[in-house]
């Protein structure tokens, strides 16, 4: 033992990383990954269906973005987000060129999605003077302090004495669990219309933005019934509110369409953008506001690694990718076999409540016999899957429901059959 105690000791070379991590660590040791699969130390090969943490849009490894990387390396690292370099400015010009037209401005200056989304959040203020945040239930903002008392679940805030003292938490539209016990059809969009009641009994009356999640990701892949948000953004609208959409897992292809604004034809007032940006797991977050927000005070939000010269390199080459002919239909093709597949799975296994989402952002909902959630159950096919070799997760970190598939955008119609080939002997095998 050195000088700097047991744990260095035992966690040092050839010491034990499970006893100087500070959380626990998942028993396979990954080595290698390419594509949509990877590999662990001991040989054994994943389909790796939540792309790392899905923010591998381009799977593992992509040999142009690699290339990307490679050249902007040996040309120029790292920039103060402060200059120009080419990159940032191409991610950028063709960040405003294909999203919703009334976004023309980018702050490119956070690495990672909750500081982005407060970076919105902070702009929304600034530029309406108002100070709370609407978020549904089972929205997830992120993980710093005041982004965790923010999100939509009591789990995330509960153990942080500080919480941010303007969230507002209001019913979210998953249909499958009505929050009012109604229906698509008769309900009258209670999700959106009671939220004025939220806003005039337990706001402090001084609402300056919603941040949503066109499908929420981490609470269960929710997918709103047509016409909710076209309804939220007419809310929002109505009371001068700036409606965000935090398009951090759905943004640039996953579902099928550029952007989840596009599937469901609703315009933010303001978007962000993390994960799949980079193809490649490369830290890079991307705000993006409408003409009348650039009066922002830019020193007001930026970090050290913000518009990572190199991320932005990767950013550039993953744009141009996702927006070549072919590449938003084989995501609607794999989606659609995996989906196809998955429902015909749900009529044998009444285990299976509900299978939702669009192109490559699918969610399998476990139910017990009396509709209640299979929280363990959902753990127990994870485990099955994995055991096969197929990687996904369960949603609100690992509390949840429901199974989450959100494999790399390259998988094919074929790799797809095989995902669900595999999901059946799971569900065969447990059950
Ligand atoms: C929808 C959504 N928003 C925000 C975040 C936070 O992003 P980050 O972990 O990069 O801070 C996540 C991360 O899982 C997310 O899924």
């Amino acid at each position: 033992m050195d000088e700097r105690g047991a744990g260095y000791a035992a966690g040092g070379p050839g010491g034990d990383p499970q006893r100087v991590a500070q959380y626990r660590l998942g028993d396979a040791e990954l080595v290698r990954g390419e594509g949509v699969r990877c590999w662990d130390s001991a040989g054994r090969e994943y389909l790796d269906c939540v792309s790392g943490t899905f923010n591998l849009l381009l799977g593992h490894g992509h040999p142009e973005v690699l290339a990307a990387v490679r050249e902007q390396s040996e040309r120029l690292l790292f920039a103060s987000s402060s200059f120009r370099t080419g990159p940032t400015d191409q991610v950028m010009e063709e960040l405003v060129r294909i999203s919703p037209a009334n976004l023309t401005r980018v702050n490119l200056r956070s690495s990672g999605g909750s500081t982005a989304n407060e970076g919105a959040i902070k702009i929304a203020q600034w530029h309406t003077g108002r100070r709370d945040v609407i978020v549904p239930f089972r929205g997830h903002v992120g993980q710093t302090l005041a982004a965790a008392g923010l999100n939509g679940s009591a789990r995330m805030r509960a153990p942080f004495p500080y919480r941010f003292p303007g969230a507002v938490h209001v019913p979210g539209p998953y249909c499958f669990r009505c929050f009012y016990r109604q229906t698509p059809d008769t309900c009258g969009m209670l999700c959106v219309q009671r939220i004025e009641e939220f806003i005039d009994y337990a706001s402090s009356g001084s609402v300056a933005c919603v941040i949503i999640e066109p499908i929420s990701g981490v609470g269960g892949n929710v997918v709103p019934p047509p016409g909710y948000l076209r309804e939220l953004r007419s809310f929002c609208d109505a009371r001068g509110i700036v409606l965000i959409f935090d398009e951090i897992q759905t943004g640039l292809g996953r579902t099928g369409e550029m952007f989840a604004a596009d599937l469901l034809g609703v315009q933010p007032h303001m978007m962000t953008l993390s994960k799949g940006l980079t193809g490649s797991g490369l830290p890079l977050a991307a705000v993006l506001t409408e003409e009348r927000m650039a009066d922002w005070d830019r020193s007001l939000h930026g970090f050290t690694h913000g518009g990572h010269t190199l991320s932005a390199a990767a950013a550039v080459k993953t744009l141009e990718i996702v927006q070549r002919p072919g590449f938003l239909e084989n995501v609607r093709a794999s989606g659609a076999v995996l989906l196809d597949r998955l429902r015909r799975l749900q009529q044998d296994h009444p285990v299976i409540g509900d299978v939702r989402g669009p192109g490559l952002m699918l969610g399998v909902e476990l139910v017990e016999p009396d509709g209640g959630k299979a929280v363990a159950k959902a753990h127990a096919y994870q485990r099955a899957l994995e055991r096969r070799g197929v990687l996904t997760r369960v949603s609100e970190h690992g509390l949840g429901n429901v199974i989450e598939l959100r494999p790399p955008l390259v998988l094919t119609p074929a790799e797809a059959q095989l995902v669900a080939d595999r999901f059946g002997e799971a569900l065969a095998a447990v059950a």
